[in-house]
């Protein structure tokens, strides 16, 4: 396809994107356009299908409690007020922070638009003219952010993931005297499995380094252990710095409420001394426009009904996430997935046939994240199942069905 005439070939300039811009032309799991849903049933064209690609993981999306706190906060403020945050903020702001403050146990928190935001303005500032260390597999959210942080002057630094030896190492031979960030994952977006924070904190503050962890898949699934606890995701979905039983000391944990609270709207929990600098530095706040009303709503009933129903919610979301791991663990197909949250990665045993799976899929009524090259190295292709609250055990079902048949087709990788 050529750009208004000057003959620029993008998917010949960049070979990179064939695959995937072959899917998203020709496998109807890309680009759909979802013509009515059903609980967690989807239509697309005369095609109903069980969604496991939804990353409301706590089935907030379709709760009538929070569908109805949005038309009083509409009729109170508008649609969308048109300040930015540092003009003005409706008092659903500081609300939302107040409680958030709280549910989290942080020493603050400030909320932007979504995380790419954050990223993209807030690790820049952070990093400085320091180093930044990334980690191998973070979020291309986060890589995006550490790119324009180096723009800017930083230098960035990988580390193999998972390894706080290998990030030990780079901090200690990084010039003294320079500001040191090191970002990565909470939940991991693909793997769904989380770090072992508390090593990676102590590095850390051993070498006066700050941490900066993204638990967007984490935040309203996994949060503090205490007794009686209702699933071993723990209780209150307070994100991952609870859930290790950390403390912030050293460490800035940025959040979404766009994944389990079905909200456009994200978080940093932070000092208020570095919540006062953003206000002033990091461009959402000073330049961005507001988030919408309708998400401001229902972030804050999602808060609250997280206060009263949330542990009941997660041990159901638990124990559907458990049936379909260990329908595949018992299957002897590989997931990467060893921490049992909802997030479950199926490579395939021939990445090239991707197309032919998520055809096979869509005919048995599944509907799953296509993991296609370069969403995911090559040796990874394959497909995510992200289980919610809202599945039905039946939809359950109907998935393990699909993954045994693809299991005798030989089309998934065999667990070692
Ligand atoms: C780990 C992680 N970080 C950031 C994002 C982007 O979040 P947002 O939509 O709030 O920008 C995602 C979205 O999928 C994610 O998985």
């Amino acid at each position: 396809m050529s750009l208004m005439g000057l003959g620029l070939d993008y998917a010949r300039l960049d070979a990179r994107w064939a695959d995937l811009e072959r899917l998203r032309s020709g496998n109807p799991m890309y680009d759909a356009t979802i013509e009515e849903i059903d609980g967690r049933r989807i239509r697309v064209g005369d095609h109903w299908l069980a969604d496991f690609a939804s990353c409301n993981y706590l089935g907030f999306d379709l709760d009538p409690e929070i569908m109805d706190s949005i038309d009083v906060q509409v009729r109170r403020w508008g649609t969308h007020p048109g300040w930015s945050r540092l003009l003005g903020n409706s008092a659903l702001y500081p609300q939302i922070e107040e409680e958030l403050t709280d549910l989290l146990g942080s020493p603050d928190t400030l909320v932007f638009p979504t995380i790419t935001h954050i990223h993209m303005s807030v690790i820049p500032i952070l990093a400085g003219q320091g180093a930044v260390f990334i980690d191998s597999q973070a979020h291309k959210t986060i890589y995006d952010g550490c790119t324009y942080a180096r723009g800017l002057g930083a230098t960035v630094r990988r580390f193999r993931t998972g390894d706080h030896e290998h990030l030990g190492t780079l901090l200690r031979e990084a010039p003294a005297g320079q500001t040191r960030l090191v970002c990565m994952d909470g939940v991991n977006s693909m793997t769904g499995n989380a770090p072992d924070l508390n090593v990676f904190a102590r590095v850390c503050r051993e070498n006066d380094a700050l941490l900066y962890v993204d638990d967007a898949h984490g935040f309203g699934v996994l949060g503090e252990r205490a007794p009686g606890q209702t699933s071993p995701y723990g209780t209150r979905g307070n994100a991952i710095v609870k859930y290790c039983g950390e403390t912030y000391e050293n460490i800035v944990l940025v959040g979404g409420f766009s994944k389990a609270y079905s909200s456009l709207l994200a978080f940093l929990a932070l000092p208020t001394w570095l919540k006062n600098h953003l206000k002033v530095s990091a461009p959402p706040y000073l330049y961005s426009g507001p988030v919408p009303t309708a998400s401001l709503a229902t972030a804050l009933s999602g808060m609250r009904v997280n206060a009263r129903r949330g542990d009941a919610i997660r041990a159901d979301l638990y124990r559907k996430s458990m049936r379909v791991l260990n329908h595949v663990r018992s299957s002897g197909v590989y997931t990467p997935n060893v921490a049992d949250t909802p997030v479950i990665e199926l490579p395939l045993a021939d990445g090239r046939d991707i197309d032919v799976v998520g055809k096979m899929l869509w005919a048995r009524g599944i509907y799953v994240t296509l993991a296609a090259y370069p969403l995911v190295p090559r040796d990874e292709v394959g497909f995510r199942v992200q289980v919610t609250a809202a599945n039905t055990d039946a939809e359950i079902d109907e998935l393990n069905a699909s993954i045994t048949d693809l299991t005798a087709a030989g089309q998934l990788r065999r667990a070692r």
